[in-house]
């Protein structure tokens, strides 16, 4: 009977996809469903588990990202990496001596090959488990980890689809354990910055916010372990890599802390640079080459403001992840140059054709305003995360601030809803594209407690 009614939904064209973290056509729009949450489930919003003395860390995947994690780790307090995994056992010596170089004691446990991570999640004594893996395997590996008990940090972005979103979501409700995806811009000292000074009414309503990652990956597409990368893009539309863009931005926005992610549309181009390269990789006609060069994605929030982000990993625009905050009293960009714009005071008798009246601050003011707004995080822990380094320190405070929450018991900077919603773009990016760029409802991973929480704060002992 089941079988009969989607059917007949397929055949009006009502109903595109039938599993119940699905969606449907409905007024032109496609509509994902929110589904019940499962008895035996509590909201993690605000979750907090008990003090662990020293943080006992399995980091698996020990390539070009997490071969530092166990050299940063080492720098930590109440954090002491106890296992290591890779597929090679070379990767798991190199960040043993990273180890030893730092003067820690090398791991206890190694594993190696295709299944070690398991053994590894299923450790007795291991509080953390720490995943630098392909996309592919973000969420397979996080829900076992769950299973077995770890709390869980998960490299960007934690899932590639919807259903793995709910995977992620359900499993950390259920098992009452931390799944924290490793968002490390949210952690750049400029955007903490302007994070601080949105929190302080500086820009009025933040209305708009931008986020992107444009980066010409040329030089990186060899050093993936078994091609994981490219082999990934070239089967997908959409913006197969958002969290570098939306997470600052959403912060900014108290997005599940008072507002919500609600109706997106994104647009890309053709694979006109991706083609070329997967022709010089594979062989000329051997791919169809799905990632558009360029995806842009455009957000509505329930609170009636709006986000772009943007995905370019291919053409030869230099690094640029397009952060902007636009509110009703200030501005704020990073790129190609910070800069700063409050107020429009200085635009009092301008002439209508001066067109320069308009004006970013001066870089004195610009420099003054950004010290008395450091974010109280960079205040504390600036001088020790530039010399720890990981992406010019913010690699650092974000895993500094990990151990920190988890030591003292204390709620963590990016939740489980986070890591669904930062990450959901992935699925809704590309399902919007496949449809002519039809707007997409995006789904509410918190449930309908989007507002429950009264903005973004980061928990201090
Ligand atoms: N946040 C950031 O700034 C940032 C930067 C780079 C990469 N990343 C993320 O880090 C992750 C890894 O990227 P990378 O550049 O290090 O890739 P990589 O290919 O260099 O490393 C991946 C590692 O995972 C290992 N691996 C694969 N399958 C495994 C298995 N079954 N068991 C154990 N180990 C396995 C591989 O051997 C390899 O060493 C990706 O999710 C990527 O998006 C994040």
């Amino acid at each position: 009977m089941k079988r009969l009614l989607l059917l007949a939904a397929l055949l009006a064209g009502f109903c595109s996809c039938a599993d119940e973290y699905g969606y449907s056509v409905r007024d032109h729009k496609i509509v994902y469903n929110t589904p019940p949450r499962p008895a035996g489930q509590q909201s993690m919003l605000g979750f907090a588990c008990d003090p662990i003395d020293t943080v006992r860390i399995g980091v698996i995947g020990l390539g070009d990202r997490g071969k530092d994690v166990p050299k940063r780790m080492a720098y930590i307090e109440h954090a002491s990496v106890v296992a290591l995994c890779d597929l090679m056992p070379e990767r798991v010596e190199r960040a043993q001596k990273s180890l030893v170089k730092r003067g820690a004691p090398r791991a206890k446990y190694e594993f190696t090959g295709e299944d070690g991570w398991k053994e590894l999640c299923a450790l007795e004594g291991l509080d953390l488990v720490y995943l630098a893996v392909p996309w592919q395997l973000h969420t397979k590996m996080a829900v076992y980890a769950m299973e077995h008990g770890k709390h869980v940090a998960v490299e960007v972005p934690a899932a590639t689809s919807i259903e793995e979103c709910w995977a992620l979501v359900n499993t950390s409700e259920r098992t009452r354990r931390h799944c924290m995806m490793l968002e490390n811009c949210c952690y750049d000292f400029f955007e903490l910055t302007c994070l601080n000074m949105a929190q302080h009414g500086l820009f009025g309503d933040v209305v708009h916010a931008e986020g992107s990652y444009i980066h010409n990956l040329d030089p990186w597409w060899d050093n993936y372990q078994g091609d994981w990368r490219m082999t990934y893009n070239k089967d997908h539309h959409g913006d197969v890599y958002p969290t570098h863009g939306i997470g600052p931005v959403c912060q900014v926005l108290n997005i599940h802390r008072g507002d919500k992610m609600d109706l997106l549309v994104s647009m890309d181009t053709d694979a006109f640079a991706g083609q070329d390269k997967a022709d010089a990789r594979y062989g000329k006609g051997t791919v169809d080459y799905q990632n558009g060069d360029l995806a842009a994605t455009l957000i509505r929030t329930r609170k009636g403001k709006t986000i772009l982000v943007e995905h370019d990993v291919v053409t030869p625009r230099p690094y640029n992840r397009m952060y902007q905050i636009v509110g009703t009293k200030g501005y704020a960009n990073k790129y190609p140059s910070p800069g700063l714009a409050l107020g429009s005071e200085s635009l009092e008798g301008a002439a209508y054709d001066n067109l320069d009246a308009e004006k970013y601050m001066s870089a004195e003011q610009r420099d003054s305003l950004l010290a008395a707004y450091k974010h109280p995080i960079a205040r504390e822990i600036e001088a020790l995360a530039r010399k720890v380094g990981g992406h010019g320190g913010m690699d650092f405070i974000m895993d500094y601030r990990l151990i920190y929450c988890l030591h003292n018991g204390l709620p963590l900077d990016e939740d489980v809803y986070d890591a669904a919603e930062w990450s959901s773009l992935v699925e809704l990016s590309e399902v919007s594209i496949k449809h002519g760029s039809m707007p997409v409802v995006m789904p509410d991973f918190t449930r309908g407690e989007w507002d429950r929480t009264d903005g973004l704060r980061f928990a201090v002992k």
